[in-house]
């Protein structure tokens, strides 16, 4: 008789975002007459750029044409791509990666998930309170998190980093010493940014105890201030402990396209062993490589053209979040991020739980956000919104808010 796999069952029923979205289409199902906001998940609203669009429509021509007709992908992606990305995203900011150590995927998301199979499930894992619950879900899958207290809302074999207003929402070293760290700056999801001088203390300390940093930089082109870094690679040292998670579904818009990569160098060593040829195996077995279209659509965000057009696009979306910032400033909130982020980070109301300010803004004016307690318990008290919502949308959200 076949046995499933049981830590499974210790997961919440469905995952933080499938349970909003279960929650807004039932709300909208029984009142049709309600123009609903979504401000919840950090789905971008704006077209992709021309450059891009251009991009794939000249690779689809080249997919019906027998002389340039593309099968399978390359297991690592192709290397036009590779070799964009290591010259715009590492060598122009100093950092030293090479196209070889950069592997393409379908997205983030499903690397932050996958990433930890190249590990021992006796590994401990230390991540942000709140966080992106994939990287706690991911490793309870795997066996790795304990059991669940559903008092305190955390896993018995997690080490917890708590990112409070009192710490600027970045977290202290931790009392206990992980094996894997993750870590995910500009933040998702209270949208506070990391300085340089911080995150060399973070290498350094990798380093010092023999731990691997997964450094998720999903958001790092809606970083607006100069000593943030973009990448953890701008750390010296950082190439002995860290692996570097990169999107394109933020920076250029391809949440629906699918797109990203994961940077893991050639350095990082356990023992005798290379993670790099650790995950060059996984990739190779599991995965057969982002369609040879979305790779040219990649390649054009690092063109002239492309560069223009998705900075108006990523500023298009940092002026909603200076709207939100200011307009609930205006109207007496607590609110943090949207500086360097495109999610902004408030403190609820006369003590209402995130779930109960959730339904309040939803029943009451009609708009979506995310309950900071579905990121882990020091996100109680705590709601996001994200700025990737339509400038109308966002300004008719806020001002709903500010009249409620
Ligand atoms: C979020 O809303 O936290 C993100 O959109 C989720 C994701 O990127 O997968």
């Amino acid at each position: 008789m076949y046995k499933i796999n049981e830590n499974y069952l210790k997961l919440p029923e469905s995952y933080l975002f499938s349970t909003i979205a279960k929650k807004v289409n039932a709300y909208g199902a029984a009142n049709p007459d309600k123009k609903i906001i979504r401000l919840g998940i950090g789905d971008v609203t704006q077209p992709l750029a021309p450059a891009i669009i251009q991009a794939l429509h000249d690779a689809v021509d080249e997919m019906g044409r027998a002389e340039t007709f593309r099968g399978y992908a390359p297991d690592l992606g192709y290397e036009f791509l590779r070799k964009a990305i290591a010259e715009n995203d590492y060598k122009a900011r100093g950092c030293n990666i090479a196209a070889d150590e950069i592997f393409i995927s379908d997205g983030a998301k499903c690397d932050s998930g996958n990433i930890q199979e190249i590990f021992s499930t006796d590994n401990r894992i230390a991540v942000c309170d709140p966080v992106y619950p994939v990287y706690v879900d991911s490793n309870v899958m795997a066996g790795r998190a304990g059991a669940f207290d559903k008092l305190k809302g955390t896993w018995s074999n997690v080490v917890y980093m708590p990112c409070t207003a009192d710490n600027g929402f970045t977290p202290e070293l931790p009392g206990e010493t992980p094996d894997l760290i993750y870590l995910c700056f500009p933040n998702n999801p209270t949208g506070a940014a990391i300085t340089g001088r911080k995150l060399q203390e973070w290498v350094d300390y990798a380093c010092r105890v023999g731990a691997v940093i997964i450094y998720d930089a999903a958001y790092e082109a809606y970083i607006s201030e100069p000593d943030i870094p973009h990448s953890i690679f701008e750390c010296e040292g950082a190439r002995n402990c860290a692996i570097e998670l990169r999107s394109f579904s933020k920076n250029a818009g391809f949440t629906g396209v699918r797109l990203g990569f994961t940077v893991v160098p050639k350095d990082l060593r356990c023992g005798g062993t290379a993670l790099h040829s650790l995950w060059a195996r996984r990739h190779g077995t599991k995965y057969n490589g982002a369609p040879y279209i979305v790779q040219r659509a990649g390649e054009a965000v690092y063109s002239q053209e492309g560069k223009e057009q998705l900075k108006k696009q990523v500023a298009y979306y940092m002026n909603n979040a200076k709207y939100i910032y200011h307009g609930l400033r205006e109207a007496g909130y607590t609110v943090s991020g949207g500086v360097n982020a495109p999610y902004i980070w408030l403190k609820t109301p006369d003590g209402m739980t995130s779930w109960e300010f959730f339904d309040r803004l939803l029943e009451t004016v009609h708009v979506v956000g995310t309950p900071g307690s579905g990121f882990g318990p020091s996100g109680e008290g705590y709601f996001r919104l994200t700025a990737f919502g339509s400038y109308e949308n966002t300004v008719e959200a806020v001002d709903r808010i500010k009249g409620m």
